[in-house]
């Protein structure tokens, strides 16, 4: 038995981290959500009035900045500089400015060089935009997981109601695939399929049934 890698990438709620989550449980390995990364810097920029368009002055916030992950009793914990922001980094503010703070190079290259410590151990399923392209180009198990944009803010809007937060269909649908616009069509590592990735087209499917195929490949690596 050996400690692989897995990483999982795909476009806005497509279900990566809900996966992620159960398949890192059921191999015991750790689970690493790197939007939350990007996310907890975009949070803390967002508190010093920082730009997101201002790549210098994000690098220097990055380079005196601390993300933990921990594991929590309901899934992950994030925490910034020693504080809890697990669910400061989830709101709308945050989810509609992360894709401009993410494009940046040098703020890229500072995340994945942290990512890469986090996973060099193997034995980590990590989920991202740029997980099977940059972050873990080695990795044994690579899958892409897609689905449409009316599913994945179907998906999104339940699981808001569900928290009690308010949602808007409509406005879910706008921002997801404006997301995956900026996301794609950015300069540095954006998203996209890597070659020797396993796509999986979730639409249809349900958790379940996507850990499965996940896990039928994992295991003949393992
Ligand atoms: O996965 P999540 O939706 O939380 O990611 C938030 C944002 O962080 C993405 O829309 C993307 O802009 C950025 N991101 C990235 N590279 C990753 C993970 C996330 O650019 N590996």
């Amino acid at each position: 038995m050996k400690n692989i890698s897995i990483a999982i990438d795909g476009p806005a709620a497509a279900g990566k981290s809900t996966v992620a989550k159960i398949i890192a449980e059921k191999l015991s390995y750790i689970y690493i959500d790197t939007g939350a990364m990007y996310r907890a810097l975009t949070y803390k920029a967002k508190l010093q009035q920082i730009d997101p368009e201002n790549e210098l002055d994000l690098i220097g916030l990055l380079k005196n900045t601390t993300i933990e992950l921990l594991p929590g009793d309901e899934g992950q914990l994030i925490y910034l500089d020693g504080q809890n922001v697990t669910t400061e980094i989830r709101t709308s503010e945050v989810t509609n400015s992360v894709s401009t703070v993410s494009k940046h190079k040098l703020v890229r290259e500072e995340m994945v060089e942290r990512q890469q410590r986090f996973g060099k151990k193997g034995g980590v399923v990590m989920d991202g935009r740029d997980i099977g392209t940059h972050v873990l180009p080695e990795a044994e198990v690579k899958v892409f997981l897609l689905a449409s944009v009316e599913e994945r803010a179907a998906r999104r809007h339940a699981e808001n109601i569900k928290k009690g937060f308010p949602s808007e269909l409509e406005q879910l649908m706008a921002e997801i695939a404006n997301r995956d616009k900026l996301d794609s069509e950015r300069e540095v590592a954006p998203l996209k399929k890597a070659a020797d990735a396993m796509e999986i087209d979730t639409t249809s499917l349900s958790i379940d049934q996507v850990v499965e195929k996940i896990m039928e490949i994992a295991i003949e690596r393992i």
